[in-house]
């Protein structure tokens, strides 16, 4: 924004405090800031030294520009009430940062005459000033309309990020790729260390961390390319060691194993590296696992297709 902007924010969690005090810090005044929880009041009291605390509906009629960053499934909600209650008005800005939600979430402010800005973040984010670091060429995915985007190009360059496009109707896939390759990576590298730690490494995370850097790398370089190891190289019997100890050791984990083998070598078959026999023979495999972890009573088999039968074990499977 090229001007100082009144800014309020509903609420105060990990990413609104940490917005607002970037957008502080980029000269515009935070009018007032919602939050009730402890958690909420400490980062007000850490990021937003005296800036106002009041009730949602007084922090709306304070501002400019309303930042609505509540969870997603309280947005439709919040400005609901917001609107109802003609705390928001003709001519305000209202801006949210979920990721999942576009536009038609803040329908009923556009109703009552305001502008509506979809901008979501790309960043996982703590609530501390951590995260103050992490904003310059962090990218926002933005869905606005024809008389929101300046405003959106003007925000995100106050808090030196880069903008990307998302068209509205491809909002929940845009967050389905961020979550399925932030989130789900974290459940991965924390399995990953529990193994190692398993198998006595005193260093789980200084053993994973070279590795696991170059492999993200690579990934993110040349997509499918850049996988190695038993998969794609069909070493079917490392694979099949490898599902005998997790069945014994970690059976938590032989799930998650076994179902992102199956991906690793559908895609490896697709890219041209895995030959579908090969890829059959693990399929079988992996099928076996299953099938063990649900004799063990530790897999419910639904999500791996057990009971599929001989002929449904793999999709990619030689055909007769
Ligand atoms: N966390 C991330 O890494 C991240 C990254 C990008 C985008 N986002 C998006 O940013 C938004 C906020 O996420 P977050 O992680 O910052 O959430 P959060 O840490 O859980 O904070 C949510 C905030 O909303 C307040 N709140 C909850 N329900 C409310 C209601 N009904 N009315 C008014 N205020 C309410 C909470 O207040 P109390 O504390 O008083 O309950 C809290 O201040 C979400 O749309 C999320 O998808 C999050």
């Amino acid at each position: 924004m090229s001007s100082m902007t009144r800014v309020g924010v509903v609420g105060a969690g990990r990413v609104g405090a940490v917005l607002a005090a970037a957008l502080r810090a980029a000269g515009h005044e935070i009018s007032a800031v919602a939050g009730e929880s402890a958690a909420s009041r400490t980062r007000i009291e850490t990021l937003l030294p005296d800036v106002r605390v009041d009730k949602p509906t007084a922090v709306a009629r304070s501002a400019d520009l309303l930042l609505l960053t509540v969870p997603d499934d309280m947005l439709p909600n919040v400005v609901t009430m917001l609107a109802a209650s003609g705390a928001i008005r003709a001519g305000q800005q209202v801006v949210h940062t979920s990721g999942k939600h576009g536009l038609a979430v803040l329908r009923p402010a556009l109703e009552v005459g305001a502008e509506v800005l979809a901008m979501h973040p790309a960043m996982t984010f703590t609530g501390t000033d951590v995260d103050l670091d992490r904003l310059p060429g962090c990218v926002f995915g933005v869905t606005a309309t024809e008389r929101t985007w300046p405003l959106a190009v003007s925000l995100v360059g106050d808090l030196g990020g880069r903008l990307v496009r998302v068209e509205e109707e491809h909002r929940t896939l845009y967050h389905a790729g961020l979550a399925h390759g932030a989130n789900h990576l974290v459940t991965l590298v924390s399995q990953a260390m529990d193994l190692l730690r398993a198998s006595g490494a005193d260093d789980p995370a200084g053993t994973l961390r070279p590795l696991l850097t170059a492999a993200l790398d690579n990934a993110l370089s040349y997509g499918d390319a850049a996988l190695t190891g038993p998969i794609v190289r069909g070493d079917v019997e490392t694979v099949r060691a490898h599902l005998v100890d997790l069945r014994a050791t970690s059976p938590g984990t032989l799930e998650s194993y076994v179902a992102m083998a199956r991906a690793t070598a559908e895609r490896a078959v697709l890219d041209g590296r895995l030959l579908p026999i090969r890829a059959g023979k693990l399929a079988g495999v992996l099928d076996d696992a299953v099938a063990d972890a649900v004799a063990d009573g530790v897999a419910d088999g639904v999500a791996h297709g057990a009971g599929r039968g001989a002929t449904g074990r793999t999709g990619w499977a030689p055909r007769a």
